[in-house]
């Protein structure tokens, strides 16, 4: 141990009297019930995140409790600690608004706390992401902990797992095929366990990109969350942190170019979320690192989507995990990875590639020479309706749709989507391309509101997949023929916002391009005396319009973002 203060020595209040501070501070200690011996030992933070507005962490208590079981066997004084909780579906306007809030929190209040090391327990949408983007910039050794995925439930002899689930019974009601009772019967079905939603969308997204960065133990990212194994998960991460304060591997030794690159392999190889995209960009920005289009396109096009899960393919997280989980997907991509990278441990990854496989169930996890699709589950686009950037999920979309040329019609935001999209005198017809403006990070936090829904009647008429292009983002538990994350957003005046009824708009997968078939100077025409909509004008939502930047950049805030670790 160095003579650098650790511990509750760490950080002393300024008094103007350093050993006032520490008296004052370890006399305040002991009114916890710690013991003088245990106040001498390092010291691990627990950033926890339990909220009665979070379903999938409600097996935090027993995690917290694991990790420091783990702390203190290793010899140390475990500190939870809170911070903000973000749950998904509890959050208004859209939980994206506040991932910068969480991260900036989770970011000071390691810093400002006195911690060796920090273990991290998140796990819904966009906790993880919060919580890497923070540590990243505090730059203190840290573990991260996932809640882990929910099992999945039974609805008359079928398995139902939140939330493509959910999507896809909600689909077959507005189409008049499930009926009320059976709606209300399935409500009670799909989330029915702690945990994170139980395929793969965001949040398991993360869990597996968080491994593949290293800053997670090996094995750990889609244990169940009601299984034995997360809790001794939690435990050895408790461990890992004590380490951690001896070797001192810090996260901007984990997350570098490389192991960026490894995740972007294995967002690829899951067909994951489209919003990890987003998160991957924003917490590599803490770091200075940006991976380029092309070199995400080319990554995309050399990796084979290997994972059978929702809502791409069939199986669950929990299928996943018997299945051999990360580690034996990783050994299905180790010729396409990059071995020399490190993990919190200070292992390589071809150290710990070379540890027997075990059995993997190839129905799950396929080989690479029989793969779900020979193609990485999702492209960057560009062209004249966007010309800084669009993501689209081939993997989830109806090939029939990847070249095509159709009718814009637009709706102009969030209410005038929901006020006229079932109206049975809208002019749509299939084939048409639905287009909504003013659901991007400025305009609206950008929501998860790119799954437009299919019209009624056309839904009603059998119609089940249309292009649908817009500035907002998708669940990763969606599926469908969808353009997101438009850059720049309608908006600050991106071209998106002159888009009109009518319009033709050609969207061509083979070429990764996006157009807007309209001349230049009738967009120019259009957008003159463009408005940008009112902004809020105090607190955090005012902060967030001055300074949150566009998907490409991973709507970090510009202020937090790329530069050195400030600690
Ligand atoms: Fe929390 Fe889906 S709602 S992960």
């Amino acid at each position: 141990m160095s003579d650098d203060p650790h511990g509750l020595d760490r950080g002393l209040t300024n008094y103007g009297d350093r050993d006032f501070a520490r008296f004052l501070r370890r006399s305040f200690a002991r009114s916890m019930g710690i013991s003088p011996g245990l106040l001498n030992k390092p010291v691990v933070g627990i950033a926890m995140t339990p909220s009665g507005f979070n379903n999938c962490h409600r097996s935090m208590p027993e995690l917290v409790e694991a990790v420091s079981r783990g702390v203190l066997a290793a010899g140390a004084l475990p500190r939870p600690f809170p911070t903000v909780s973000l749950g998904e579906v509890f959050l208004n306007p859209t939980s994206m608004m506040y991932r910068n809030l969480m991260a900036m929190d989770t970011e000071e209040m390691i810093g400002a706390q006195p911690m060796d090391a920090v273990v991290l327990i998140g796990g819904c949408d966009k906790t993880v992401p919060a919580q890497l983007m923070g540590a990243a910039s505090a730059d203190l050794p840290a573990v991260q902990l996932v809640t882990g995925p929910m099992s999945t439930g039974r609805h008359r002899g079928q398995r139902l797992g939140a939330c493509t689930d959910c999507r896809g019974f909600w689909a077959k009601y507005r189409a008049g095929t499930v009926d009320a009772e059976e709606i209300a019967e399935v409500e009670g079905r799909l989330s029915v366990t702690a945990g994170t939603c139980a395929v793969m969308g965001t949040a398991s997204t993360m869990a597996c990109i968080t491994e593949a960065l290293g800053m997670s133990l090996p094995g750990t990212a889609a244990i169940p969350a009601v299984h034995s194994d997360r809790l001794v998960a939690a435990e050895e991460s408790g461990r890992a942190a004590v380490r951690l304060i001896e070797t001192k591997i810090r996260p901007s030794q984990v997350i570098t170019r490389k192991s960026v690159e490894n995740a972007i392999r294995v967002l690829m190889a899951l067909s994951g979320s489209t919003n990890a995209i987003v998160h991957l960009t924003a917490i590599a920005g803490r770091l200075g690192i940006r991976i380029p289009p092309e070199r995400f396109n080319q990554i995309s096009d050399e990796t084979p989507v290997l994972v059978d899960l929702k809502p791409v393919g069939q199986g669950y997280m929990e299928d996943f995990h018997a299945a051999g989980g990360m580690g034996a997907l990783l050994r299905e991509l180790k010729p396409l990875l990059h071995l020399d990278t490190v993990d919190i441990e200070g292992r390589t990854l071809a150290e710990r590639l070379e540890e027997p496989a075990g059995w993997i169930d190839r129905a799950v996890i396929r080989p690479v020479s029989e793969p779900v699709s020979p193609l990485g589950g999702l492209v960057s686009l560009s062209g004249s309706l966007a010309p800084d950037g669009a993501i689209f999920k081939r993997a989830a979309a109806t090939p029939a749709l990847f070249e095509t040329e159709g009718r814009a019609v637009v709706f102009t935001g969030l209410e005038d989507l929901s006020a006229r999209i079932d109206d049975p005198e809208l002019d749509v017809k299939a084939g048409d391309i639905l287009v909504l403006q003013n659901a991007g990070p400025h305009a609206a936090g950008m929501p998860e509101a790119g799954y437009l829904p299919i019209p009624k009647k056309l839904a009603q008429a059998g119609v089940k997949d249309m292009v649908r292009i817009s500035d907002a983002r998708m669940s990763g538990t969606a599926f469908g023929s969808i353009v997101l994350h438009v850059a720049p957003e309608a908006a600050i005046g991106g071209p998106l916002a002159a888009v009109r009824d009518g319009d033709r708009i050609r969207l061509s997968i083979r070429e990764k391009r996006i157009d807007l078939l309209v001349a230049p100077e009738e967009i120019a025409r259009r957008m003159q005396g463009f408005q940008p909509p009112p902004a809020p004008k105090r607190g955090y939502k005012a902060l967030y319009r001055r300074t949150v930047t566009q998907a490409p950049d991973g709507c970090d805030f510009d202020f937090l973002a790329s530069g050195s670790p400030n600690r």
